[in-house]
């Protein structure tokens, strides 16, 4: 058997992940994969209830799995937690991150057909789109010294060699697999940490002949991602510059509740790469409890949950065809549906894209 740990969280985390549970556990059956899944409590409601956003049983259900499925943490209640390092994002997030060492984290943006209205770029700007981008996770100024002092304040970013190499072995690697071009973020006229990544990626790129490599300074990223977004095909950068360009990147494809995300690291199972997969959303705590969220962000990453943590490349292909199928029937939650379209509830979303997935031949 083996082990998933589920871990729902707060806000539309619980929902996204009921909905998502169910075409996860199918999908693996027909792989014939035996998964068993257990819940935790994690951030917020893990705080209500133990005192601490990750406590000592959520870490050891995720010591003993395969992989994390992690719906969302925080909410407006949680920021108020005295202690910054008891606050879901810092206390439960990115010790997780930190703890099994997920540095690459992987966040594709593209439009499935028919949802290309839903973005506020002109179609013609549209057609094509398909990027990754490859986000460092465990270092930069996420995870470098810090200090809040009265009148002053400060995070350091470092990067090691070594961070960087992985990092973009892992990049050079997923562009291989794809449309060969590699695309590094940085701001090297400006951070010498940038600068070591510029000359690490010239090194590395020495492996992989058949990948062309450029570069750009993240500020001019950000105009051209909006200017002419699909010319990128993986985008490879430091903690914080992913953080910020990959919400931008999910603001081109014009719905954030429909990217996943995969973070990978240096743990292997006998099923595949140890990961953590979440939606790129937030807890979204004005409409949790409602039904109104869209689970197919969660829903694509338990398809890149099958990929990467259980090599289950086909049964992940099978769910990612199920969704695109609910999209092409029409099937919309409120977020795509906008206020007046006709929508479902994200457990109807989560039902349709189950039959679809179902329906479709093994
Ligand atoms: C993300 C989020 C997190 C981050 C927050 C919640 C700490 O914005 O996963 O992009 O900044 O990494
Ligand atoms: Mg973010």
């Amino acid at each position: 058997m083996i082990r998933i740990a589920v871990l729902p969280g707060d806000g539309i985390g619980p929902e996204v992940i009921d909905a998502s549970l169910p075409i996860l556990q199918a999908a693996a059956k027909r792989a014939r994969l035996d998964l068993g899944f257990e819940t935790a409590l994690v951030g917020g409601a893990a705080y209500d209830a133990t005192g601490h956003p990750l406590p000592a049983a959520t870490l050891k259900l995720c010591d003993a799995s395969a992989a994390i499925f992690f719906g969302a943490v925080g909410g407006p209640q949680y920021d108020k937690i005295p202690d910054p390092n008891l606050r879901p994002e810092r206390g439960a997030l990115l010790p997780l991150r930190k703890r099994y060492e997920l540095y690459a984290n992987l966040r594709p943006a593209k439009i499935f057909p028919g949802l290309e209205g839903q973005s506020h770029l002109k179609p013609e700007y549209l057609k094509g789109l398909d990027l990754l981008v490859i986000r460092e996770l465990t270092g930069g100024a996420y995870f470098g010294k810090k200090e809040l002092k009265k009148d002053s304040a400060y995070d350091v970013i470092s990067y090691t060699r070594k961070e960087i190499e992985r990092t973009l072995h892992f990049a050079f690697k997923a562009a291989l697999g794809r449309r060969k071009h590699l695309t590094l973020v940085h701001k090297a006229n400006v951070l010498l940490s940038s600068v070591l990544w510029k000359q690490v990626a010239g090194q590395v790129k020495k492996k992989y002949p058949q990948v062309a490599m450029d570069e750009c300074y993240v500020d001019a990223f950000t105009m051209f991602l909006i200017r002419r977004p699909a010319s990128f095909d993986v985008v490879v950068t430091e903690n914080m510059m992913g953080d910020i360009i990959t919400d931008e990147a999910a603001e081109v494809t014009g719905s954030i509740g429909l990217l996943p995300s995969a973070s990978l690291g240096v743990k292997k199972t006998k099923s595949g790469i140890f990961g953590l997969y979440e939606p790129c959303h937030g807890s979204a705590p004005d409409i949790a409890g409602k039904g109104l969220a869209n689970p197919l962000a969660t829903i694509l990453s338990a398809a890149m949950l099958l990929r990467y943590s259980l090599s289950a490349e086909r049964a992940a292909r099978s769910v990612e065809a199920a969704v695109a199928k609910a999209l092409a029937d029409g099937l919309r939650t409120r977020d795509l549906a906008g206020p007046k379209g006709r929508a479902v509830s994200t457990s109807q979303m989560g039902e349709a894209v189950l039959q679809r997935l179902l329906k479709a031949k093994a």
